[in-house]
């Protein structure tokens, strides 16, 4: 049997099939003995029921922030610099706030003059470990994506070079990259590299799910222990949701594409045209989740047990048509969905779980 680590570990799916030790009959939960359960380190926690042959990594404290250096420095002035935008209206940090998880509370990104994206600014905690940035995936690199907003005509609605020559006539600006490259002049490679190593340093705000992982065991009531569990085992969470920043960092289709509707949008498919990536959305971190919402790649979802009633009723590949007239069908939701018959006091469990992330 594979072993649960930082490492990594393999789902075996056999504890799909076993009735859960902390279950009394008619289904009531037995918060001595998950109590009990859960009172060692995450190592020693039950095991989460995870599909056989799937990749999981266990529940663990954020890694360290790298320390601020000068290129850092220069970058953490640039994101809360409103000049970067054309007319000086938005800064990274307008769309990127920290007490919202880095995402800015509202369903739509607003750029400047007020225009509004398509998409819900995305909280930044998954970003300094994410392979490919953005809801989508199109971007490799911090680096390559830091230049996307600036340039982006409903965010930021600059030209590096244009900005490259303002920030060169802005005197406060002479030291800082001096300091971080050797030279006072701006160039926009270095703008690009300092705002990337800014993002580095993003990590979730502590909170009572931290305490809890480390090792101070009343720092979650027995509602919201309930739902850790459940999170595990069988609400199916951790099948994407896992690992210190609790995404896979990997694209699943949730039925939320609005396929063939007003305010499509295909997700990954958007970028790699490739009919397996349609609909898919890159899983969010759900650290410190319930102070980033409204929720999902469209801003959708206004409350966090609204979207736990919402996995309990979307089925794996339930056909779903899109508009009127001939089309294909739309694209089926991730086949790792299952409709998870939770109990009302279930669902209110879970959900007071995600508050405390
Ligand atoms: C007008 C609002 C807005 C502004 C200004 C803005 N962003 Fe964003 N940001 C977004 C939206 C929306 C997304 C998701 C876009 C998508 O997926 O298509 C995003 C995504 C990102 C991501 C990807 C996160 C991930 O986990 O993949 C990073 C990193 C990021 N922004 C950094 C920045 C930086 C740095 C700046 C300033 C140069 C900036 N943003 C300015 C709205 C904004
Ligand atoms: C098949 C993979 C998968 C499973 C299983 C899954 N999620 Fe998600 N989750 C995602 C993806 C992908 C998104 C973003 C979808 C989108 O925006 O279209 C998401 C979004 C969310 C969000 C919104 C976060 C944000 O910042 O917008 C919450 C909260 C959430 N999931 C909680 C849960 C809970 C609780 C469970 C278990 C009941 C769960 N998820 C199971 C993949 C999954």
């Amino acid at each position: 049997m594979a072993q649960a680590g930082a490492s990594g570990a393999v789902g075996s799916g056999a504890a799909d099939m076993a009735a859960d030790p902390c279950q009394r009959e008619r289904g009531e939960w037995d918060t001595a003995c998950l109590r009990a359960r859960y009172s060692g380190a995450p190592v020693d926690w039950p095991r989460p029921q995870i599909d056989a042959g799937l990749a999981w990594q266990e529940m663990a404290p954020a890694p360290a922030a790298p320390a601020p250096d000068a290129v850092s420095t220069l970058g953490e002035r640039l994101f809360f610099d409103p000049r970067l935008s054309r007319k000086g209206q938005v800064a990274c940090a307008s769309c990127h706030q920290p007490d919202k998880a880095f995402g800015d509370g509202r369903p739509l990104a607003i750029g400047e003059d007020g225009l509004m994206g398509m998409r819900r600014s995305q909280t930044l905690l998954a970003a300094p470990f994410a392979p490919r940035l953005f809801w989508d995936g199109r971007a490799a690199s911090l680096e390559q994506q830091a230049a996307m907003p600036i340039a982006h005509p409903r965010e930021m609605n600059h030209t590096l070079p244009e900005l490259v020559q303002r920030l060169a006539a802005l005197p406060e600006y002479a030291p800082l990259f001096e300091a971080a490259y050797g030279r006072p002049q701006p160039e926009a490679a270095g703008i690009t590299r300092a705002l990337a190593a800014f993002v580095r340093r993003i990590r979730p705000a502590p909170t009572a799910f931290d305490d809890f992982l480390a090792g101070r065991r009343n720092a979650l009531d027995d509602r919201q222990l309930l739902g850790l569990h459940l999170f595990r085992t069988k609400a199916r969470c951790m099948h994407c949701h896992h690992g210190p920043l609790l995404t896979d960092l990997g694209f699943h289709n949730l039925n939320l594409s609005f396929f063939g509707r007003r305010n499509q949008d295909l997700g990954r498919f958007e970028f790699t045209r490739d009919p397996q990536d349609l609909g898919t959305f890159r899983t969010p971190s759900l650290r410190n989740v319930s102070r980033g919402g409204p929720w999902m790649h469209n801003g959708i979802m206004p409350s966090l047990e609204g979207i736990v009633r919402m996995y309990n009723l979307i089925e794996a590949g339930f056909p779903r048509r899109g508009g009127e007239g001939p089309q294909p069908p739309a694209p089926a939701p991730s086949s790792l969905l299952r409709s998870l018959q939770l109990t009302p006091e279930e669902i209110t469990a879970l959900a007071a779980f995600l508050e405390v992330l």
